[in-house]
């Protein structure tokens, strides 16, 4: 099972830039004992290869490196990364004025003078730290407005749609009606009823684009999930066989309940599903699901912790430049009479409606998708 991000967030990468031994093992054992991930590189170059493999949540460079030196690396990162994304902090003897210019200069966001105190270095790696957290949270709400704003725009043309569409089907249901009830042929009769039950069904689906137009407030009721995963995996049996897809459940017996509304919820895990079945068309055999309960998290803000579906699947995996993508509306990878790129976008919706999220995780061997929901307290 691939591991999917904890909750919590993961241990800050700092990534060292050090010639000198000595010095190296110092800054290694103080940010280290300050709780954070340190990786060393010993000169320029290496920095750079190890920028590109990783990017680290910040930089502490030494300014005097052989080859390459500290400020021409920072003055490249700069070019190649967002300012904001990672604070560089340049750590040097050079302490006079125009140095301590020439460091800024080349986009240090923090110049630390040698010989530095662990406690200096520690506080101003915190402070960069933090900035940084909420430069982060800010984009990230940000986008969350945009991609509500994208939803809402679909909304009023989702409504426009279903609303003209409405009058044309309510045209072929009566007309359908007239013809069973003049022309009592028992020969078309059956064909009657088949236009009247498809004519039903688009009529549930333009209510059920009218609904997401207008935000359907979900009901809250006590879903029991295992079930849940049951009967919706029951919908798409047929066809996982027919594909050769293995489908693997991992239900624990006993698995707190959530509360929500079972209908939109069901649509979160068919859109998982299916995605994970249209991957594996071409590669990959088994689709996992399994549930979880995660007690710690959650707990400390008075919840009842967490209850986490996971959808495993061995199909290829979705490139890292894809992955940031999926869950705008509208992004899809697929060809148009496959796709519209909305599963996802509503599937999030719907999970944070719950107070959940919906997480992904992909690399070579597959792709996971968590649905994490808050456990139903009591
Ligand atoms: N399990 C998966 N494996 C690989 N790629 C995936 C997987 N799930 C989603 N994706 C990628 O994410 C994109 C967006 O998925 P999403 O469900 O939102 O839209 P879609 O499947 O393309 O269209 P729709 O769901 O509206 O029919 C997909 O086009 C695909 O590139
Ligand atoms: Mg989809």
């Amino acid at each position: 099972m691939i591991p999917l991000l904890p909750p919590g967030p993961p241990d800050e990468h700092v990534l060292v830039v050090e010639d000198d031994p000595a010095s190296a093992r110092v800054l290694r054992s103080i940010l280290e004992q300050a709780g954070y991930r340190v990786s060393l590189a010993h000169d320029g170059p290496e920095a750079l290869a190890e920028l590109d493999r990783e990017l680290p949540d910040l930089l502490l460079l030494d300014w005097m490196l052989p080859g390459i030196s500290g400020l021409e690396v920072c003055h490249r990162a700069r070019q190649r990364w967002n300012a904001l994304a990672l604070p560089i902090l340049i750590v040097t003897a050079k302490n006079d004025p125009e140095s301590v210019y020439a460091a800024f200069d080349a986009g240090a966001s923090d110049h630390i003078a040698k010989p530095f105190r662990g406690a200096e270095i520690r506080a101003r790696i915190a402070a960069h730290l933090r900035t940084k957290a909420l430069v982060e949270e800010r984009g990230r709400m940000e986008e969350h407005l945009r991609e509500r704003e994208k939803l809402s725009s679909l909304g009023l043309l989702a409504s426009g749609v279903a609303h003209d569409l409405n009058n044309p089907l309510a045209v072929i249901y009566g007309h359908a009606q007239l013809i069973l009830r003049r022309d009592p042929d028992p020969a078309a009769e059956d064909h009657v009823r088949a236009i009247m039950s498809g004519v039903e069904r688009c009529r549930r689906i333009v209510g059920d684009l009218l609904d997401f137009a207008r935000g359907r407030p979900g009901t809250h009721e006590p879903v029991d999930v295992p079930a849940l995963v049951r009967s919706t995996l029951a919908m798409r049996e047929g066809d996982l066989r027919d594909a050769g897809i293995a489908a693997v459940l991992e239900l624990p017996p006993e698995l707190p309940g959530v509360t929500g509304d079972a209908h939109q919820l069901q649509q979160v895990f068919l859109n998982v599903i299916l995605n994970a079945e249209q991957a594996m068309r071409d590669a990959g055999r088994t689709l996992r699901i399994s549930a979880s309960a995660d007690a710690a998290a959650g707990a400390d803000d008075g919840g009842a912790g967490w209850v986490s579906v996971d959808f495993f699947n061995d199909g290829p995996s979705i490139p890292p430049e894809v992955l940031p993508r999926i869950f705008e509306p509208f992004f899809t990878t697929k060809p148009k009479d496959e796709g519209t790129g909305l599963g996802l976008a509503i599937s999030r919706r719907i999970v944070r409606e719950h107070g959940g999220e919906i997480l992904a995780e992909s690399r070579q061997g597959g792709t996971v998708f968590r649905v994490r929901l808050p456990a139903r307290v009591g």
